[in-house]
């Protein structure tokens, strides 16, 4: 057993860490080559085509855990699909081809093609449903913000262990009306509100890096799938987030328990959601804090991509140069 659990750990330590690189890459190819055009669903389908081709290639036995919806909804990367070769280590895949498909469309900043995997059976089987979401960087103690407790007193707290006051403290928060009370209530306290129209993977690993970020705190509700990746970056390079799903109907309810979630209000600490040794990588299709988006130049086209590992938190910067892909249009 501990010999099956060692190889599958080298398997990922050695090859895939780069390989989901060239996966995540190919998807932004793909959904840049539309970007700016209008239809976020040709472009979201442009990036799942792509990322499936190359997931096709991998050494793995995957499965998608988090994928583009549940199976009667999507034709592709749905959540139990399998994908790879099937010669490998069996691992969980996680996915979002395009994350920011309307940022896309309409070629603003900030979106990714994205993606997880981790040994199997240990990423979070969640329902495509909205998440309550709270996210803090690294050094702070354990619990210090609380979904339970208001968005001021979460606000307060981490001042007071960041040794700052309230008005030092900026809070990056989804722009939607759901958000109002909260924003409003995080403004009452002093601190600045960052607003963000879409793209909340990368909201919430702008946390982890406060000093170069501005970022202090992510909080409101995204979607549950957004919310197992980030942790999956968060699990590689640190900081702290809970989460808890928006179970609100019994429809949903029922989903989840078929996924084996038990309890419809339980709230998700990072090590929840990402159980084991993961890699997480994201490329840019449009510029953005993070990323760099694709440009698409005479001869080549160029990528930028972070890769993450949880077992060392190395955080790799891959920017490529791809001849082939731009002299044959093989994107
Ligand atoms: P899509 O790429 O699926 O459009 O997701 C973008 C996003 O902004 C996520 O980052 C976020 O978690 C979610 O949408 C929020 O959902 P909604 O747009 O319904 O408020």
């Amino acid at each position: 057993m501990a010999l099956v659990t060692e190889t599958t750990k080298q398997v990922l330590d050695r090859i895939l860490s780069i390989e989901i690189v060239r996966v995540t890459e190919r998807a932004a190819v793909s959904a840049a080559r539309l970007r700016g055009h209008g239809n976020e669903k040709a472009a979201d389908q442009a990036a799942v085509d792509a990322m499936r081709r190359e997931l096709s290639k991998l050494p793995i036995g995957g499965t998608v855990v988090i994928g583009e919806g549940e199976r009667d909804e999507a034709p592709m990367l749905f959540i139990g699909e399998t994908v790879g070769t099937g010669k490998g280590p069996k691992v969980d895949i996680a996915v979002d081809p395009l994350e920011g498909t309307t940022l896309c469309a309409k070629n603003m900043a900030g979106a990714i093609a994205t993606m997880a995997m981790a040994e199997s059976g240990t990423l979070l089987n969640a329902p495509d449903v909205y998440m309550e979401k709270i996210a803090i960087g690294p050094g702070y103690p354990k619990d210090l913000v609380d979904l339970d407790v208001s968005p001021a007193e979460n606000i307060m707290r981490l001042a007071k262990a960041k040794g700052v006051r309230p008005q030092d403290i900026t809070a990056l928060i989804l722009d939607r009306t759901r958000h109002a009370d909260m924003i409003a209530a995080v403004r009452k306290t002093g601190a600045a509100v960052a607003l963000i129209t879409d793209g909340d993977v990368a909201g919430v690993i702008h946390t982890a890096q406060p000093d170069a970020t501005g970022i202090d705190i992510y909080l409101g509700i995204g979607g549950a799938p957004e919310g197992v990746l980030a942790a999956a970056a968060l699990a590689c390079i640190g900081g702290q987030m809970q989460c808890r799903l928006v179970l609100d109907t019994e429809e949903k309810r029922s989903r989840a328990a078929k996924m084996g979630i038990k309890d419809p209000r339980k709230k998700y600490g990072i090590t929840d959601m990402v159980k084991g040794d993961c890699v997480f990588a994201a490329t840019g299709v449009t510029d953005g804090n993070m990323l760099r988006g694709v440009k698409f130049r005479k001869d080549f086209i160029e990528t930028e991509t972070v890769v993450m590992r949880s077992v060392t938190g190395t955080v790799r910067w891959v920017r490529a140069e791809h001849r082939q892909l731009q002299k044959f249009h093989l994107d």
